[in-house]
């Protein structure tokens, strides 16, 4: 069912900071930061060539990623984005198997412009899942 991994989110403490570790440690291709007031987070992607990387950092303290940034001071990994081609059947598929669906259990629309859930990381050996419709 699931396809590519799309991306790995990871929650920063200091954006600009993360981006220079990328860049200038790494050596990848990072992008500017990208403020999506919707999702409650600022965002930088890290290019890399099989995948993205996604450096979040909480707009504010209602922010989703606000409470993990609180319980990882110096940042964590946040999630796992796998692509799907049909996000409705996956679900159903998943409910059927007792899996949650965070939220309203409503697709959003992502940071990519397509149809995204996460999955409960309860359910998925302790990490937080995100599907994308591709
Ligand atoms: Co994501």
């Amino acid at each position: 069912m699931i396809g590519r991994l799309n991306h790995i989110a990871i929650v920063v403490p200091d954006l600009v900071a993360a981006a220079d570790i990328y860049k200038a440690s790494l050596g990848a291709v990072v992008s500017e930061v990208n403020v999506l007031p919707e999702h409650g987070v600022r965002l930088i992607f890290v290019e890399l060539p099989n995948c993205k990387i996604e450096l979040l950092h909480p707009i504010d303290n209602t922010s989703p990623v606000f409470s993990f940034l609180e319980k990882n001071p110096s940042g964590g990994m946040h999630h796992l984005c796998y692509e799907v081609e049909d996000l409705y059947a996956s679900m159903k598929r998943l409910k059927m198997d007792g899996a949650r669906v965070l939220g309203d259990g409503r697709p959003k629309i992502g940071a990519h412009g397509k149809p995204v859930v996460f999955l409960h990381p309860k359910d998925f050996l302790g990490t937080l899942i995100e599907l994308e419709q591709v």
